[in-house]
């Protein structure tokens, strides 16, 4: 049965999990969106606040914004809600002992391999690449073609940048962000920015 879906940012992201939820077949209702002067994205209006999602009670909602902290913040003022995973049809996902939260978002031409854990919200975008075993926690979010070896863990709401790369075995902690075509070859255990090849902390 095909489902009513409300989108929560009206930005980049939510244009591209429009795009998902219509190829599935799915209603998309419009977006929510705290700026008022956004009325519309890709013909589906804004249809109000974030506030005004419980004015929906039947719907499915799913955080399309990619700052992990923002993601979270914003899913945990909801407890009541029904939450949306937004699966691209052109993603291959692995049905070999993989797990995906409620919430997440995988999107065109990305890659999880058996055995990977994916937790709530979080976002595998445009051509990730996550090996098998991986543990995603909640809200991470793998950038477009940043990709993972196996039996890697990330932590809680880190977001891995644009082409990043993690080697096979690495545990990064939460609350990290790794650049732009970072390679992590050492375990991160402190919060942070970390860039480079190999990656060093920035801040
Ligand atoms: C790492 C990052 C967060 C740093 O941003 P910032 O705090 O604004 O840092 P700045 O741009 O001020 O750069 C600080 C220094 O780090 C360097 N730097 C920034 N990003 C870098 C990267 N990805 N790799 C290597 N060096 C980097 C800058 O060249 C600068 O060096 P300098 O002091 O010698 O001039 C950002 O550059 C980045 O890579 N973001 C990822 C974007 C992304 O993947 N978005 C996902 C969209 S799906």
């Amino acid at each position: 049965m095909h489902k009513k879906v409300i989108i929560i940012g009206a930005g980049g992201h939510g244009k591209v999990i429009a795009d998902i939820v219509i190829n599935a077949g799915d209603e998309l209702l419009g977006f929510l969106d705290d700026d008022s002067e956004k009325t519309s994205l890709a013909g589906f209006p804004v249809l109000g606040s974030i506030a005004d999602a419980s004015r929906w009670p039947d719907a499915y909602f799913v955080v399309a914004i990619g700052e992990p902290a923002v993601r979270e913040r914003i899913a945990e003022s909801m407890p009541w809600a029904k939450w949306y995973t937004a699966i691209h049809s052109s993603a291959i996902v692995s049905n070999l002992e993989t797990t995906i939260g409620e919430g997440s978002m995988i999107m065109a031409g990305t890659i999880v391999s058996p055995g990977v854990t994916i937790g709530r919200h979080c976002i595998l975008n445009t051509g990730a690449i996550v090996e098998h075993n991986t543990v995603l926690e909640d809200y991470v979010h793998v950038s477009v073609a940043a990709k993972t070896g196996g039996e890697v863990f990330i932590g809680k709401s880190t977001w891995v940048g644009i082409g990043a790369s993690v080697n096979n075995c690495i545990s990064i902690c939460p609350d990290c962000m790794l650049g732009a075509g970072a390679v992590v070859v050492k375990n991160i255990t402190d919060p942070g920015v970390y860039c480079g090849v190999p990656a060093r902390k920035l801040r």
